[in-house]
C-alpha cells in the first residue's frame, strides 16, 4: 500500500495505490479561494496546502479502507511546481516517511502526467502491460510538452512551448474575454455552442519543421481583435464564436503538432493528459482523426487530466521499483525538467 501526495499547484491531492490499483482518490481544490485573485496566488496556495493536508490524508487511508500502518511506501510530488506548494507536500511526505519508517519516493509531476492515460478502469488501474510506444501530448496550465515514449519510464522531450502553455493561453484569452477564472473550462463550455469558423487566429509555428509550440502570439492576436471589436463579446452569440474559434486555433494546433511528430517517428499511437485534456473539442477533434488516420488514443480519464495524487501513486510505485527510494534528506525541486534520464534520481540512501 502506497500512500501519494500532490501539492505542486492549487490542489491537495492525496491517494492510496496498490500495485497499480487506486483504491481512493482525494482532491481538495482551491480554485474558489484564487477566483477572487483571478489566478494562483502562492502564499495562499501554501498556506491552503498547509491547512488541507492532514484531513486529506486521513480521508484517502479512510476511502481506503486502510489504517496508516498498512502504509508501506510513501510519494509525493517532488517538482516541479510553486516552490513552497511543493515543501508543504514534499515535507510532510518527509515527516510521514520518517515517522513510519517506510520509504518516499520523489515523483515527477510531469512524468505523471504522461503515463496517466494508462491508468482505466473502475477501479481505475494502471496498465503498462498496454503500453506501445507512442508519442505523447501533455497538456497543461504550466507546460505543452510532445513525447516520445518508447517503453514504460524511456522517453525524450520532442518539443514544448517557447512561452505560453496551452492551458495559460485558454486561461489568458478567456480573460482578456472578461470570463471568470479558471477561465479555461469556461471558455471551452461557451466554444460548445460557437461556430469556429466565424473568425480566424492564428495557429502558430502548425507547419514549421519542429516539435515546439509558441502560443504567446495567439493571445496578442486575441487582444488586438478586441481592441477592434470591443462590443463584440456583449453579444451572446459574438462571444461564443469568439471562444469557438480561440478554441479552435489552439486544438488544431495541438493535434497537427502531434500528428506530424507520430507521423514522422513512424509510430500509430497516441495519448493526451494534462488539465487542458478535459477540453471537449480536443477530445472530439483526438478521437475523430484517430478513427481517421488509424491511430490507437489513449485519453487520461477527466478526473485524471487536472492535478491528482492517483498519477503520482501509480508511478511512485514504478519509480520505487525501477530505482529505488528517494533518499529522506532529498529537497523538492521547483524547477525539475522532464527529460529521458533527468528523472533517474540518485541511489538510494538507508533510511
Ligand atoms: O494539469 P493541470 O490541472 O495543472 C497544471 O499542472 O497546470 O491543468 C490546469 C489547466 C488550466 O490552465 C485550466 O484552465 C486547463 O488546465 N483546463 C482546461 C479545461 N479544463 C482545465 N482548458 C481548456 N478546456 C478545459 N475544459
Ligand atoms: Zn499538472
Amino acid at each position: 500500500m502506497l500512500l501519494s501526495i500532490e501539492s505542486s499547484c492549487d490542489e491537495t491531492a492525496t491517494a492510496v495505490v496498490h500495485n497499480g490499483t487506486v483504491l481512493s482518490s482525494v482532491v481538495a481544490s482551491q480554485i474558489s479561494l484564487h477566483a477572487e485573485y483571478g489566478g494562483v496566488v502562492p502564499e495562499l496556495a501554501t498556506r491552503e496546502h498547509l491547512r488541507n493536508l492532514l484531513p486529506v490524508v486521513r480521508q484517502a487511508l479512510d476511502q481506503a479502507g486502510i489504517r496508516i500502518n498498512d502504509l508501506q511506501a510513501i510519494a509525493a510530488t517532488r517538482g516541479p511546481g510553486l516552490p513552497a506548494a511543493l515543501r508543504a507536500g514534499w515535507t510532510s511526505a518527509q515527516a510521514l516517511s520518517y515517522a513510519l519508517r517506510i520509504p518516499i519516493v520523489g515523483v515527477h509531476h510531469h512524468e505523471a502526467h504522461l503515463y496517466s492515460p494508462w491508468i482505466q478502469g473502475t477501479p481505475p488501474r494502471f496498465e503498462p502491460e498496454c503500453l506501445v510506444p507512442h508519442v505523447s501530448l501533455i497538456v497543461s496550465g504550466g507546460h505543452t510538452l510532445l513525447v516520445h515514449v518508447r517503453a514504460l519510464l524511456d522517453h525524450v522531450i520532442l518539443g514544448g512551448t517557447r512561452d505560453d502553455a496551452a492551458g495559460e493561453c485558454f486561461d489568458k484569452t478567456a480573460k482578456l474575454l472578461g470570463l471568470p477564472y479558471p477561465g479555461g473550462p469556461v471558455l471551452d463550455r461557451l466554444a460548445e455552442e460557437g461556430r469556429p469558423d466565424r473568425f480566424h487566429f492564428p495557429r502558430p509555428l502548425l507547419h514549421e519543421p519542429n516539435h515546439d509550440f509558441s502560443f504567446s502570439g495567439l493571445k496578442t492576436s486575441v487582444r488586438v481583435f478586441l481592441q477592434k471589436n470591443p462590443t463584440l463579446p456583449d453579444d451572446p452569440i459574438g462571444l461564443r464564436d469568439i471562444c469557438a474559434a480561440i478554441r479552435a486555433a489552439i486544438i488544431e494546433t495541438l493535434v497537427g503538432k502531434l500528428l506530424a511528430a507520430t507521423r514522422s517517428l513512424r509510430l500509430s499511437c497516441i495519448t493526451a493528459s494534462g488539465g487542458v485534456t478535459c477540453n471537449r473539442g480536443l477530445r472530439r477533434l483526438l478521437t475523430e482523426v484517430a478513427s481517421k488516420q488509424g491511430l490507437s488514443l489513449q485519453l487520461s480519464a477527466p478526473s485524471l487530466c487536472t492535478d491528482n495524487a492517483a498519477m503520482i501513486g501509480v508511478l511512485g510505485e514504478q519509480r520505487l521499483c525501477h530505482d529505488g527510494p528517494t533518499p529522506l534528506d532529498a529537497e523538492a525541486e521547483p524547477g525539475w525538467e522532464l527529460d529521458g534520464t533527468s528523472c533517474r534520481q540518485a541511489p538510494p540512501k538507508p533510511i
